[in-house]
């Protein structure tokens, strides 16, 4: 492989990229295989726009080590799951080059808000991009997937479909577009209602619910239906379809987890309170639907029309610290290096 024509004047190789975190109306929980990462069940989601990771890579010959820096601070738990990332992507190049990455979330890392998702999908669209591997969407979906499933979705904007997958090596459970994000422009209000990192991450959260909740099986034998319904949803841009379908995916997959032993708890009060505000606002005639992932934050689907009185309501609930406004957007792109925090 050439790099020359990548290489800096240091002689390292580098790129960056951006994407946006994801939220699944239906949800994905469980693994059907941890070492590959592939999902017991098919997900839905939604890639938001304003809100974002930068990542840039660089990739230095003669390096050992990899050095990671977050948000300008170093994490070890983090520092590791890049590595291992990154291992993917220099095992497919045939290099051992230790990398430098450096990546920024415009918004709260680490308390469900998919960080994860839309850090992996960078970091692996900038690795990838770094390294000269000529990649193609699905393959960037699959590699990502390895690394955090939901990131598998992260690489595609607006509407996404991940599927389960039949084969025994993961290489057909990859994400894929269902609707462009211009189709449907729909909004998302995020009621942020605890900064603190979550106790039990989702990998764990999983694990253990898939070791001791009695409703594992349940959970997996109806997602092909709910898939199914917000699929058809989506294609017919049926709000109230898709508010049922993704309400119901949410507090299933909730139940599901509380039902676990210990039970996992990813709501405070004010998750709780915003979920009745919500549904007060739909039974007035506002078209808005929540979801919730492992954390605390509340996620409001809106049309743009109800998307100030949505914002309104959520700030209105006690326990609220702060309400940010996205719309969909579009999946992992290259962006100019240097360009991180701006
Ligand atoms: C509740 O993708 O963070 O947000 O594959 O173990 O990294 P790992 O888990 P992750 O789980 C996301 C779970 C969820 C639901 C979803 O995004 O579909």
């Amino acid at each position: 492989m050439n790099f020359e024509s990548r290489a800096d004047a240091s002689g390292a190789f580098h790129a960056a990229s951006q994407a946006q975190p994801n939220i699944a109306l239906v949800k994905y929980w469980g693994k059907r295989d941890t070492a590959l990462n592939l999902p017991a069940v098919g997900s839905i989601s939604i890639t938001l726009d304003s809100l974002w990771t930068r990542t840039e890579v660089r990739f230095v010959p003669g390096q050992k080590q990899d050095v990671v820096s977050l948000n300008g601070r170093s994490d070890e738990a983090e520092a590791k799951r890049i590595s291992a990332c990154m291992n993917l992507l220099r095992q497919r190049a045939g290099v051992d080059y230790g990398a430098e990455v450096a990546s920024h979330n415009n918004f709260p890392t680490a308390a469900g808000l998919a960080s994860s998702a839309s850090g992996f999908a960078a970091l692996v669209h900038a690795g990838a991009r770094a390294l000269g591997l000529d990649l193609s969407l699905a393959e960037q979906s699959v590699l990502a997937r390895r690394c955090s499933g939901s990131a598998a979705r992260s690489i595609f904007g607006g509407y996404v479909e991940w599927t389960h997958g039949q084969l025994a090596d993961g290489t057909d459970s990859v994400a894929s577009p269902l609707l462009d994000a211009e189709a449907w422009p729909l909004r998302v209000a995020v009621a942020i209602t605890s900064k603190a990192a979550k106790q039990v991450g989702s990998t764990e959260g999983m694990r253990r619910t898939a070791d001791t909740s009695p409703y594992q099986s349940a959970w997996v034998d109806t997602q092909e239906t709910d898939l199914s319904v917000a699929r058809n949803a989506i294609h017919a841009r049926d709000f109230d379809a898709l508010a049922q379908i993704s309400e119901y995916s949410c507090l299933k997959m909730h139940a599901l987890a509380m039902a676990a032993q210990p039970g996992l708890l990813y709501w405070n009060g004010a998750t709780v309170e915003c979920m009745h505000r919500v549904r007060a606002l739909r039974q007035q005639g506002v078209p808005v639907f929540f979801t919730v992932d492992a954390g605390p934050q509340l996620k409001a689907v809106c049309a743009p029309s109800a998307i100030e009185q949505v914002k309104d309501a959520l700030r209105d609930v006690p326990g609220v610290l702060d309400v940010l406004d996205t719309g969909l957007g579009a999946g992992a792109r290259a962006i100019p290096v240097g360009e991180l925090a701006r």
